[in-house]
């Protein structure tokens, strides 16, 4: 592998250990699926477009691709603020089978405020998919796929970001503190 960029401190999951975890969560979710014969999947934007594009390439199942943005006013490193919808679906899911994917759950705060919105437009079912979860003790939400479970630390690549950079690295890697204490 290529060497780590200055600004990150270790490799936390590789580019191979993604792909391979990402093929067996499509795997575990076709064969979920499999009876009910439809999937509306929901990715929340800006972070889960990469995880998603590879989760919903690898099923066997017919789906639908949709997307919702959500942005934490006030997030800093230690807390995520407060949650707002900025793009909203572009159809209604009442009656629906819907799985909204994540890249990550950090405090939950993001998901539980999803959870209780969607859950008001009445869908058939209503299941959660996020890539990582973060290390909390606190931590009490419904995630019915997970890819890993990461310490509590700043993590970018495959879609997580630091102001709005490292999006497209293919691994997940720990942040330098001196680059988002500075
Ligand atoms: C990130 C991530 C989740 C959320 C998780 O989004 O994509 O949506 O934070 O954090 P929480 O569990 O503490 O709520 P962010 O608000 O940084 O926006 P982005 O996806 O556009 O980067």
């Amino acid at each position: 592998m290529a060497k780590l960029h200055k600004d990150l401190q270790r490799l936390l999951i590789s580019e191979e250990a993604i792909q391979g975890r990402v093929q067996e969560i499509a795997e575990e979710i076709s064969r979920d699926y499999d009876e009910i014969g439809s999937l509306y999947i929901i990715g929340i934007l800006k972070g889960a477009f990469i995880f998603l594009a590879d989760l919903a390439r690898e099923l066997s199942i017919p789906h639908v691709v949709d997307f919702m943005a959500v942005s934490s006013y006030g997030k800093t490193a230690s807390s995520s603020g407060e949650v707002r919808l900025v793009m909203d679906l572009r159809e209604p899911i009442t009656d629906k089978h819907v799985l909204v994917v994540e890249d990550i759950v950090d405090s939950g705060q993001t998901l539980n405020y999803l959870l209780k919105t969607l859950s008001g437009r009445k869908p058939a079912s209503l299941k959660t998919c996020a890539l990582v979860r973060k290390e909390r003790e606190s931590l009490d939400i419904q995630l019915d796929y997970l890819g890993f479970t990461i310490p509590d630390v700043w993590v970018v690549g495959y879609g997580l970001d630091f102001a709005d950079t490292y999006r497209t690295l293919p691994y997940i890697a720990e942040l330098k503190k001196t680059v988002y204490s500075a």
